[in-house]
């Protein structure tokens, strides 16, 4: 895609999070019906309709660029442009009516060799937080921007300063490997965070707020915008893929803290 196309992309995706978004913030507070309740997840109806909503507009822009969602794929998800979507990240907190939950849509294009999520770069990403009306947007290769205003990461170079957030996984796997770090860092750092929503645990280390995020066990639709937000922000976005169909773990950090963090998970 040239240079036009993907400011189109980003438009088109800015104001699909913006509608999704409005919907998110209609319903806050309104009783939510549940599709599916697990030991450590809800998907709601509502997933569900953000969804239908963001696919909706995106395909009007852009026919033929397949969609990769976490509530569903349309089209190819292994062509050369695939949008991926999380229509609500930070679904639990959301369905308990606690305003921190977001909006996250990336487009991706294939560079490969593989056609595994390794093969596909984001280039472009929106992370949207409907309650604070917060709009973190980027093109690879520009500066990262948070309502259309150039954001940075932290500065902060040593652990004891630094306020790390944690994502606790739905799974046991992704829990067990996070817990005993948990118990580590909280010794070393001025603060952990565990706030429950990926996509803004990384904007939130590329607009400076947090100075890493660490998890295991979660799906390339929490993170594709995230990190790519975070690397045009200046930050590092290391991330390995597991076992499973999209699952990943990821280290996001200022860049200072690389060593330290990241390797607390290799
Ligand atoms: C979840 C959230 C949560 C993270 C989980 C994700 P969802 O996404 O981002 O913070 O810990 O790993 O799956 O289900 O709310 O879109």
């Amino acid at each position: 895609m040239n240079q036009r196309e993907l400011a189109k992309a980003l438009k088109v995706a800015v104001e699909a999070a913006g509608g999704a978004g409005a919907l998110m913030r209609k319903n806050l507070r309104e009783e939510k019906k549940a599709n599916l309740v697990v030991q450590h997840d809800i998907k709601l109806e509502l997933d569900v309709r953000c969804q239908q909503l963001i696919e909706k507009h995106l395909l009007k822009s852009f026919p033929e660029v397949s969609v990769l969602g976490e509530e569903g794929v349309s089209g190819d998800p292994n062509a050369q442009y695939r949008w991926v979507i999380d229509p609500i990240d930070g679904t639990v907190n959301f369905a308990y009516g606690i305003p921190h939950a977001c909006v996250s849509i990336a487009l991706q294009e294939f560079k490969g060799p593989s056609r595994l999520d390794a093969g596909y770069q984001s280039i472009v990403g929106v992370v949207y937080d409907p309650f604070c009306d917060e709009m973190w947007t980027a093109i690879r290769g520009k500066a990262a921007l948070l309502n259309n205003k150039a954001i940075k990461v932290s500065k902060r170079a040593k652990l004891a300063e630094a306020v790390i957030s944690l994502g606790f996984s739905k799974h046991h796997a992704g829990l067990s490997k996070m817990l005993p770090k948990f118990q580590d860092l909280a010794h070393k750092v001025r603060k952990i965070r565990v706030m429950g929503a990926a996509a803004l645990d990384l904007v939130y280390v590329a607009t400076g707020r947090y100075d890493g995020y660490l998890e295991s066990g979660l799906r390339l639709w929490d993170i594709a915008a995230g990190g790519l937000i975070l690397e045009c922000a200046g930050g590092e976005f290391w991330n390995e893929p597991l076992p499973g169909d999209h699952y990943f773990q990821i280290a996001a950090t200022n860049g200072l803290l690389r060593k330290k963090l990241t390797g607390t998970l290799k």
